[in-house]
């Protein structure tokens, strides 16, 4: 098996219904985190990698992604005229870049996506990112993961330490804490109870992943919610195969999720030369005026 990571996978394909009715017929990919989509901030975390081949899953009504990964000839054509130098920069990023787009042709789960790319991925080790975990952007999570397979030739699964209230919306794994953020995974539960979690250590959108998962999920049954899922293979494969979870101690987002969307606008727009002075000063208002709202509710309880 070839041990470089050189293509990175999108799942693109869910119906979005968190975000319905903007979701109804544009995809949650395109969702703006203040001026770009939020799929763009996990195809720029793995160009930072130096991985030059995209696969996108799509599904009905994601056109607009292939859309926005394309050149746009015209629009470049009067930026240039224009002499916007930045802008015409910022859109043509990507240009160089391959990208292919595979339709999943149902929305059947994230193990159901990740079997749409066998046939393209063959016999490479590949990277997938879920572009609703939006991660700081200075974050080097995907290239620490890189680095680590290249040494341990094995899947690693990024995690993170998540409050026990919230870990039914993931993934969660049982492993022995090997140090440096490393953990060796001894099993899986994909979205357990509170009470079921065997730690509060959550999967979150990174993941390198080798080609045995295909024949897994090619055998897999649905899972949990009636879908194919990609923890249930994972599981599985754990009776053949070492895995590896990998602790991110950055900051992310689930911008799949309304408020962490929200949460995920708010910080980047602090972060962008263009609003951040007066979007910082818009915010201490909002704070003031809700610290008074706050102040006069209790007083009026008292
Ligand atoms: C998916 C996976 C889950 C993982 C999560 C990370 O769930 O199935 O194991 O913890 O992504 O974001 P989803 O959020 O798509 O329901």
């Amino acid at each position: 098996m070839n041990k470089k990571i050189k293509k990175a996978i999108f799942p693109a394909g869910g119906l979005g219904t968190r975000f319905l009715p903007a979701t109804k017929a544009s995809p949650k990919e395109m969702l703006p985190i203040v001026d770009k989509p939020m799929i763009q901030y996990a195809i720029e975390e793995v160009m930072a990698c130096n991985i030059k081949e995209f696969i996108i899953i799509t599904g009905k009504y994601k056109r607009s992604i292939e859309d926005h990964f394309d050149s746009a000839y015209e629009l470049e054509e009067n930026l240039r005229k224009l002499d916007k130098k930045k802008l015409l920069e910022e859109i043509t990023r990507h240009n160089h870049l391959d990208f292919a787009y595979i339709r999943q042709k149902a929305a059947l789960g994230l193990g159901h996506a990740i079997l749409c790319v066998k046939p393209f991925v063959k016999d490479e080790p590949f990277a997938v990112l879920l572009s609703d975990d939006v991660i700081e952007p200075e974050e080097t999570l995907l290239k620490d993961m890189i680095k680590l397979y290249e040494k341990l030739e094995c899947p690693i699964l990024a995690l993170e330490e998540v409050p026990m209230t919230d870990i039914h919306k993931y993934g969660v794994i049982e492993g022995a804490d090997l140090g440096n953020g490393l953990y060796k995974i001894n099993n899986l539960i994909e979205k357990p109870s509170k009470e079921k979690a065997p730690s509060n250590l959550a999967i979150i959108g990174r993941y390198i992943l080798t080609p045995e998962i295909f024949s897994i999920l090619e055998k897999l049954t649905p899972g949990r919610g009636g879908e194919i899922q990609l923890t249930d293979a994972l599981r599985e494969l754990l009776k053949k195969q070492t895995i590896y979870g990998y602790l991110f101690k950055g900051k992310r987002y689930d911008a799949g999720d309304k408020l962490g969307y929200l949460k995920a606008t708010v910080n980047f727009a602090l972060k962008n030369a263009e609003v951040s002075e007066a979007f910082s000063k818009y915010l201490l208002d909002i704070a003031h005026m809700l610290k008074n709202k706050k102040h006069h509710e209790d007083k009026t309880h008292q």
